[in-house]
């Protein structure tokens, strides 16, 4: 099996990139979080890499947990039902959470997960999405920290993957079309 390096048509994030944004939107939640209790949730798998990277930058105590959800729907159509894979082990009830994603494409996870997180009591709930790919969007969800609006390319890298590998590229990238084709193992 090649190299990841080796298996990369171009890249789009580069590792520097997502170091910078980071680190900007870290600066700003560390400031309108600081009379808060902080609470971290990623969503498992894809957020793995940005909310560790993101917890280490931001400069207040926070607190960390995750959930992992899957999303049915008949071929690659999402139906918008989501259904919990591993809960929270913390009771959201009151907290201040920021749902750390590492990309919103059509936006149903994000839309079905902010309603699950008010339904259960938290006092607020905001999202940090890395990348976003506007021309996908099916539902509308009100993202507060920003970071790189990307074309719709299927990308991989930083937590994203192709078929369950990938995640561990330390940037974002497009895979070369073998890849795609499995001619490249
Ligand atoms: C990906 C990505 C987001 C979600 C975005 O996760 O990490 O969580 O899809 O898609 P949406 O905006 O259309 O809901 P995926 O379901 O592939 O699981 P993973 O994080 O384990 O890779
Ligand atoms: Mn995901
Ligand atoms: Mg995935």
């Amino acid at each position: 099996i090649a190299d990841v390096q080796d298996q990369i048509d171009h890249e789009l994030v580069s590792k520097e990139e997502i170091d910078h944004k980071i680190h900007e939107v870290a600066a700003v939640v560390s400031e309108d979080y600081k009379d808060k209790d902080l609470l971290l949730l990623a969503v498992l798998k894809g957020a793995v890499n940005t909310l560790a990277a993101f917890a280490q930058a931001v400069s207040i105590p926070a607190q960390m947990d995750f959930m992992s959800l899957s999303s049915y729907g008949s071929g690659t159509k999402s139906s918008g039902t989501v259904t919990i894979r591993q809960d929270l082990s913390t009771d959201v009830r009151g907290r201040h959470i920021l749902i750390v994603e590492d990309i919103v494409d059509s936006g149903r996870t994000l839309a079905w997960l902010v309603e699950e997180l008010k339904r259960r009591g938290a006092a607020s709930v905001e999202i940090f999405a890395l990348l976003e790919k506007p021309a996908r969007r099916e539902v509308d969800v009100d993202i507060k920290y920003h970071g790189y609006e990307i074309p719709d390319e299927f990308v991989v890298g930083f937590g994203l993957d192709y078929d369950e590998r990938f995640r561990n590229l330390d940037s974002i990238a497009v895979l070369r079309p073998e890849v795609y084709q499995g001619a490249n193992e």
